[in-house]
């Protein structure tokens, strides 16, 4: 058999332009006709369909041209598979995203991601994608999905409605607190106070007014009703609002208190933005996840980098302290028992919801930090700090 250049350009499927190049490099041969015609062979048809195979392979020309010559050059073969790999792998993560961002797949990874490498950015997004503030915060911080928001948080809820404690404590660890300050305070602030165990504790031990903060009512509710119960309504009342935006004029406070609550906003936000609620000598405690090791494991660091990337060491936090004008009068880590006095009642709801919720993200999260805690507690704990303003 033999073909015109149009036939075999129409055969293959390329321009008649790139078979003549293909000629110039000699890998293919055309012989021309009485006529001046070129003419090409079944052999150049074969040819010109191996190269097309090779091609495919993501191979340049000159690479094709030495496959066919019999010179295959293996290592660069392998570079180009290695090449391939990566941008399977990148193709890989574009079609997760573009499925989890038409609500296809799961967001989670995206969501940690963002979280890690552009916060605040990524907080912004989440307004504009419609979740308001403390949604926002949730979803940062809890459930990590916007495509599976709604349900994660009313399956989280389920666990913690029922639990006093919504972050590692115990009176012990608060009273230390307390007597480390340097005089009795009379204006305090508990910010995010949740049931306010800390709230109670500090209205038996001082003779302060008290304002209990938190952004979710439900929490406040019951501890309404503890005030009642426990004699304090009149110099401890509650305030639902958000810990970013705090309605209170400059100085009103003598001490602000902060359980488990700042990292929410980010330490270092709290900082800046509370010391201008505190009256001159006025004080802040706060406690706050740290490293307790200078080399954690790579389980420790890997679990932390997704729950609380900006996790420090202790020396860490103290010298943003430092910085945002406080003295650190002191510190100390919290007690192990502060630990199981928040898992275990954590765990021990966990699986009692396990049967009416067996596909529960928020519960399989749960269960998988307790029993994380269980094993790392020690490379990283809370962290007191008794705070003054400079
Ligand atoms: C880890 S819990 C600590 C609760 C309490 N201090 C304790 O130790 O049990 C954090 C608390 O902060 C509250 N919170 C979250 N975002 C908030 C916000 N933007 N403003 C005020 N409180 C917020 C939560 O509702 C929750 O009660």
């Amino acid at each position: 058999m033999s073909y015109l250049i149009s036939e075999l350009a129409e055969l293959v499927g390329l321009s008649r332009t790139t078979l003549l190049y293909y000629e110039k490099q000699k890998l293919i041969a055309s012989k021309r006709q009485a006529n001046g015609y070129r003419i090409y062979s079944d052999k150049d048809l074969q040819i010109l369909r191996l190269l097309k195979q090779l091609q495919a392979g993501g191979l340049t020309l000159k690479e094709c041209q030495s496959c066919l010559e019999a010179k295959i050059d293996q290592v660069m073969l392998k570079n180009r598979l290695q090449q391939l790999d990566a941008q399977i792998v990148q193709k890989q993560k574009a079609r997760e995203l573009l499925e989890a961002l038409t609500g296809l797949g799961s967001m989670r990874q995206w969501h940690i991601l963002a979280n890690q490498l552009a916060p605040d950015a990524h907080f912004d997004w989440l307004k504009q994608q419609g979740f308001d503030e403390k949604h926002a915060f949730y979803l940062k911080w809890l459930s990590k999905d916007m495509n599976e928001h709604d349900q994660y948080m009313a399956d989280f809820m389920q666990v913690y409605h029922s639990l006093d404690r919504w972050g590692p404590g115990t009176k012990e660890d608060s009273l230390r607190a307390l007597t480390l300050l340097p005089s009795m305070p009379k204006k305090v602030l508990d910010i995010g106070c949740g049931k306010g165990l800390s709230t109670t504790l500090l209205a038996e031990h001082t003779e302060a007014n008290i304002i209990a903060l938190d952004n979710e009512p439900t929490a406040l509710k019951q501890l309404e009703n503890r005030l009642i119960e426990q004699g304090f309504k009149d110099r401890v009342s509650t305030q639902c609002a958000s810990m970013t935006e705090l309605p209170y004029s400059p100085e009103s406070f003598d001490l602000i208190w902060a359980e488990g609550s700042a990292y929410i906003m980010g330490v270092e936000n709290a900082l800046k933005q509370w010391k201008t609620l505190l009256q001159p000598q006025g004080c802040l405690v706060l406690s706050d996840l740290v490293w307790l090791t200078e080399s954690p494991s790579q389980a420790s660091v890997d679990f932390w980098q997704q729950e609380y990337p900006d996790m420090q060491t202790v020396a860490k936090r103290i010298e943003q302290m430092r910085l945002s004008g406080f003295e650190v009068l002191a510190h100390f880590t919290l007690s192990d028992q502060a630990w199981l006095d928040y898992y275990l009642p954590v765990n021990q709801r966990v699986n009692e919801l396990k049967k009416t919720l067996p596909n529960s993200t928020a519960l399989q999260d749960l269960a998988r930090e307790v029993a994380f805690y269980k094993t790392h507690l020690g490379e990283f704990g809370y962290e007191m700090f008794v705070l003054k303003v400079c």
